[in-house]
């Protein structure tokens, strides 16, 4: 008995509305720009994925929106890494873009355009926005006193300073704040200072820098940061807190040595980092746009109506609040229309930490699970504040199991095979119960308004509430049961047809954020890419395919062995040392202490029985080790220095009573001791002649 079917739900004011939020709107939106010495990791990504699900939202709400990044390549750390590797610094920024566009990629964050700041376009928009404020005086120049290392001829950034603090006496403190005690001072007061580039003591230099001239635009700032919408109230306040201080000049050149851009009128003079680095939204959004006949004036210039929106994490808050639009506005471009920051990322509550396996780069973590689960999980985590958000491991695993596994792609599961079974794959001809789908699409404004306000907690519980009622509307209705009845057709039918349009509902609702299920989802369901506006259209009497599962549960397995690859490649890492140090210096020695902490330390003689390459490592050999009445299974990331070969039947030192520690290659049951650098110089101990496997060392 087929029902009629009445749309009541579209009423003639809901059809009104959604045409007026579907005017078309031209936006451009931003991420910043990561920099291009570094892997991608989970942090970065709360900003790529908060940015990507905004921009997919706008999209599939039929508006032209535009979203473009770059690798920020300029700097001196750039400029040193590359030095260290023994590589030019394009050859480095080169290997760093591809890398980041994989990692990018396979999250599936679709920026529209992702250049570098390295680019002939950005030079020649860094030279426009320079020479435009020099040329309404907003540039001076002042010279100005600074650490200088004599040996490596270049002047050094606080953080390639180090030196004891001033305030505890702790060694080998870098920069302007000690890690030990957490004070806070001037570079210049670290006691006995060096340069961490070559270990000489740095000498204080005189040079001509150029500054921008920020108090300028005081009154522009001031206005503009407090205007509402403009930046999260948070924000807002916090910089007053500039204003009150008094607006300083900002330094924005460098002396050579420096991989940037040669200041214009001025040779051996460079653009400091921060200068180029976001007029690289500008440069890389004109590729863009020449590419495909797009008016780049229309976005740009001074009262543009077009939208421009910067996501961007809370640590750099006055570049793009004070120094962008000071700059933007000093060159006649327009202002942006609103910045969005975020906080940070933590793992498990704590601060990402290499040794705790926390500090997981992209690639571990698409080596063992779907991106999606994270999108996800961060969506579910994310609001419009600064607050930092939690990736808590089991948590994680749990919700995603929960809502993704366990509820949304359960609806599908349990109605499409029968559909499949009984009824050809097609759909009936009706809405069983037209309350239940009104009450699916009567949602969409609210979960819109979700997204567009950058609160997708709020989003995705909402969605999670409706899947929670489909379910419920699946068990109560038991097609399972009903199809053994011999008049029930009919009703499983409708029952398993009305379960997959709340389906593709809330699919729609989800596909900003799993672009990926939602695209298998429309396969699935047999239909063109899903746009907001559809969704209220349910699919009658319609051809649907074959259910494959679109979704499987974490298992715990997986997690760990993220933690496990973390752990390792952050061991292997540090273990080759910082590329900024040298051999030159020696290690301060630690912190003093007991003998009964000494004497924890089980030290033994051990006899290396076997030696063997670990397949898939580049650092590491896998030694077995006689330790007289035990052996044990040690990985060593010696394997620069070393041959299998060379070591086996030699003795060495072992820490013997080390937890044991989970690796991607399998267990580590000890550490054995080597000292060096690092690459061909590491040394293991050897004791001497008569020492015997087991002995202990003390
Ligand atoms: N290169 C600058 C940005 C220039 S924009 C004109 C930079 N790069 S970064 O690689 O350090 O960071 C890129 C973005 O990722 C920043 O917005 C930063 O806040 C964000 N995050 C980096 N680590 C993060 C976490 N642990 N958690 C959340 N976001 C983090 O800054
Ligand atoms: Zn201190």
């Amino acid at each position: 008995m087929a029902k009629t079917v009445h749309f009541w739900y579209l009423s003639p004011d809901y059809k009104a509305l959604k045409l007026k939020k579907t005017m078309s709107r031209k936006i451009l939106v931003t991420s910043a720009l990561p920099y291009a010495n570094g892997s991608i990791h989970l942090g970065h990504l709360v900003e790529y994925i908060q940015t990507d699900i905004w921009v997919r939202f706008q999209k599939m709400r039929g508006h032209e929106c535009h979203y473009i990044c770059a690798d920020d390549a300029h700097g001196t750390p750039i400029m040193l890494r590359a030095q260290s590797e023994g590589i030019t610094p394009e050859q480095l920024i080169e290997s760093t873009y591809q890398e980041h566009q994989a990692d990018f990629a396979d999250f599936a964050v679709d920026f529209d355009h992702f250049s570098t700041t390295h680019s002939p376009e950005n030079k020649a928009m860094a030279n426009r926005v320079y020479l435009a404020n020099r040329d309404t005086g907003h540039i001076t120049t002042r010279t100005i006193s600074q650490a200088y290392d004599p040996e490596k001829e270049m002047f050094l950034p606080d953080r390639f300073i180090k030196g004891e603090c001033p305030k505890c006496g702790s060694d080998d403190q870098y920069g302007d704040n000690c890690e030990a005690c957490g004070a806070t001072y001037d570079t210049t007061e670290l006691k006995n200072p060096v340069s961490a580039v070559s270990g000489a003591t740095p000498i204080t230099k005189d040079s001509e820098h150029y500054f921008f001239k920020l108090s300028d635009f005081e009154p522009m700032l001031r206005e503009w940061t407090t205007t509402s919408g403009k930046l999260q109230p948070e924000v807002s306040h916090k910089l007053q807190e500039w204003f009150e201080a008094g607006l300083k000049d900002w330094d924005i050149s460098r002396d050579s040595p420096y991989f940037g851009f040669e200041i214009p009128d001025a040779p051996g003079k460079f653009f400091y980092v921060w200068m180029d680095a976001p007029i690289g939204y500008l440069a890389s959004f004109k590729q863009y746009c020449n590419a495909n006949n797009i008016d780049f004036d229309q976005y740009l210039s001074a009262g543009s109506e077009t939208e421009m929106f910067h996501f961007i994490g809370k640590d750099i808050i006055n570049f793009h609040a004070l120094f962008w639009p000071a700059m933007l506005q000093g060159a006649g471009f327009r202002l942006p229309t609103a910045i969005f920051a975020h906080g940070f990322l933590t793992v498990d509550g704590k601060k990402m930490s290499k040794s705790r396996g926390t500090f997981i780069k992209a690639r571990s973590y698409l080596n063992h699970l779907d991106p999606e689960y994270l999108r996800y999980y961060y969506a579910a985590k994310l609001g419009a504040g600064i607050d930092d958000i939690d990736l808590n491991l089991e948590d994680f695993q749990a919700r995603i199991n929960s809502d993704l596994v366990g509820k949304v792609v359960n609806i599908a599961s349990r109605c499409a095979g029968f559909i499949g079974k009984h009824f050809e794959g097609k759909l009936t001809d009706n809405i069983a119960e037209p309350e239940l789908f009104a009450e699916f699409i009567n949602q969409a404004d609210s979960i819109a308004e979700k997204f567009e306000s950058r609160e997708y907690g709020h989003a995705m519980r909402e969605i999670m509430a409706l899947a929670d009622k489909a379910n419920q509307y699946i068990d109560d209705k038991k097609p399972w049961a009903l199809i053994k009845e011999a008049d029930q057709a009919q009703a499983v039918h409708d029952i398993c047809s009305m379960g997959i349009n709340l389906f593709r509902i809330l699919i729609g609702y989800l596909k900003p954020v799993l672009p990926r299920t939602a695209e298998q989802a429309e396969a699935f369901l047999n239909i063109a890419p899903l746009q907001w506006a559809d969704l209220n259209t349910p699919l009658l009497n319609h051809s649907i395919n074959k259910f494959k599962p679109l979704m499987t549960r974490i298992e715990t397995a997986k997690i760990e062995a993220i933690q496990a690859e973390s752990k390792e490649i952050m061991d292997i890492e540090t273990d080759t040392k910082s590329p900024i140090a040298s051999n030159s210096d020696i290690e301060p020695i630690a912190d003093e202490i007991s003998f009964d902490d000494f004497a924890k330390i089980d030290l033994r003689i051990a006899k290396i029985v076997n030696a063997e390459h670990v397949e898939g490592a580049d650092k590491l050999l896998q030694l077995t080790l006689d330790i007289g009445n035990d052996q044990k299974q040690v990985f060593a990331g010696i394997k620069s220095a070393y041959a299998p070969d060379d070591l086996v039947n030699k003795l060495t030192v072992m820490v013997a009573n080390l937890a044991p520690r989970k690796m991607r290659f399998g267990l580590s049951e000890g550490m054995v001791l080597a000292a060096g650098p690092g690459g061909k110089d590491l040394f293991i101990l050897n004791p001497d002649a008569g020492a015997e496997p087991g002995m202990r060392v003390k």
